[in-house]
């Protein structure tokens, strides 16, 4: 008797574990009609910010860059790329059209620990003095032309727009350098992109965080009272990750994560779709099922109390197991999780969990690309045209999460349609965002003028 009310019990809890995931999976739903609901509030939303300063979540930021590179940019050119805790510094020979990029280089430094909470200018003093020391080893692969001085595109991304650069006093640089462009990495994905392929009309970034810039026509942005630029067009970067709707499928488990996120109310769109989220979106239902169905046994296993220990890179390894009994899964709950002896049925509930926040995040960054196609007026097509439209990628989720990747495309392709589809296509813009930004202080360079 004692066993059977045991198997009893242990039944009963998988009911209750099974319960949620299925609760779960049905408030994460993203069925095409919801989606295009997102696609069109996105558009909305870009209209809006476009229309005033502050006049939507989306702050549709003017980046200034009114010209993409041509890919008959020539000569020498440098890059200071900031993303987290690393930064790149690089230099292009560019050889015009014929010869595209004859020589380039580049250099990883990391940022010492004592450096990222100091000050801001003991943090730019120490780029600065590792750019001087990467310039002073230009070899004779690299070619000044007479009369010139080293140009600098710089490109970072938001956190560490936020403590400093927004101030614009702390940059000192010396030894010949002039400050270009400061833009957003969105902003050298596009133009990196823009390079190589001159159909490449907006990039969007899959990697921590997410974000999208694209090309908009300037008479576009009634909040722009500069000059209209002789091209015509606007990089505008969308800061898309503040995006919110009522049509975005939130669960408790995503309001819990941004009510104790450092940015509540913050970043919301971001929250569902980007690198940093996914892993502890699962965690959070993890632990709601071993708290309120002993989803692990009797007692809720301390490692998974933990924000942030499982990461997206882990998800994805256990999402893409495709050992038949899930040995990957198994071994990422030992190591991470300090889990161990889980049966089959259970790690396979894991993936299964994993895919619906995969699937929920990637779905929805493919309504947010249509939404940008829509605002271009690239979602149909026009009477005798077949313009084609590509749009560059980078990050890691869209590089290394498959399954995500996958499922992007798969949805755009099917909220486009096959004819539209056709002509729209997802790049994977290798690096774009370092390269790019040397490219920008090419196409922007202030000796352009001159030699035109
Ligand atoms: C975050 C930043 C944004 C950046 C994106 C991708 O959303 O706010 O500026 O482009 O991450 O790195």
């Amino acid at each position: 008797a004692v066993v059977v009310h045991r198997k009893m019990k242990k039944s009963g809890r998988w009911v209750k574990a099974m319960e949620i995931v299925k609760e779960f999976e049905e408030k994460c739903g993203t069925p095409i009609g919801k989606l295009r609901q997102v696609a069109d509030a996105m558009t909305v939303e870009m209209h809006a910010g476009l229309a005033s300063e502050g006049g939507s979540k989306l702050k549709m930021l003017i980046t200034y860059v009114d010209n993409l590179p041509t890919g008959n940019e020539k000569g020498l050119f440098y890059a200071l790329d900031l993303g987290g805790t690393n930064f790149r510094v690089l230099r292009v020979q560019l050889g015009g059209k014929e010869r595209g990029i004859i020589n380039q280089q580049f250099e990883e430094v990391s940022i010492p620990p004592s450096l990222m909470t100091g000050t801001s200018d003991a943090l730019f003093d120490y780029i600065a003095a590792e750019l001087a020391k990467f310039v002073a080893e230009e070899g004779p692969d690299f070619q000044l032309a007479p009369g010139r001085q080293r140009e600098l595109g710089f490109t970072f991304s938001f956190p560490v727009m936020q403590t400093s650069i927004a101030s614009g006093t702390l940059l000192r640089w010396t030894k010949g350098f002039s400050i270009d462009e400061t833009v957003n990495d969105t902003v050298g994905t596009l133009a990196g992109g823009r390079y190589t392929n001159n159909d490449v009309a907006a990039a969007v970034i899959l990697g921590t965080g997410s974000n999208a810039a694209y090309v908009e026509r300037a008479h576009a942005i009634p909040k722009w009272h500069g000059l209209l630029p002789k091209s015509g067009e606007m990089v505008i970067n969308m800061e898309w990750g503040n995006f919110r709707s009522s049509h975005l499928p939130l669960t408790e488990y995503d309001h819990a994560l941004d009510a104790e996120s450092l940015n509540p109310g913050e970043q919301i769109y971001e929250k569902v779709i980007s690198g940093m989220y996914l892993g502890e979106i699962v965690r959070r239902v993890l632990c709601r099922m071993s708290e309120e169905a002993a989803f692990f046994g009797d007692t809720v296993p301390p490692k998974l109390k933990v924000p942030f220990v499982l990461r997206t890179p882990v998800m994805s390894a256990m999402h893409q197991d495709t050992s038949p009994d899930l040995k990957v899964v198994a071994n990422k709950l030992k190591d991470i999780l300090e889990i161990s002896n889980t049966s089959l049925k259970t790690r396979k509930v894991i993936v299964e969990l994993c895919n619906i926040v995969a699937t929920r995040g990637a779905r929805l960054s493919a309504a947010g690309i249509l939404g940008i196609l829509k605002k271009m007026g690239r979602d149909t097509l026009k009477e005798g045209e077949r313009q084609r439209t590509v749009i560059a990628m980078d990050g890691g989720l869209y590089e290394h999460y498959s399954e995500y990747r996958k499922c992007l495309e798969n949805t755009l392709n099917e909220m486009l349609g096959d004819e539209v589809a056709g002509t729209i296509v997802v790049e994977h813009s290798n690096d774009g965002s370092g390269i790019g930004a040397a490219l920008l202080a090419a196409s922007h360079s202030q000796y352009l003028e001159v030699e035109e």
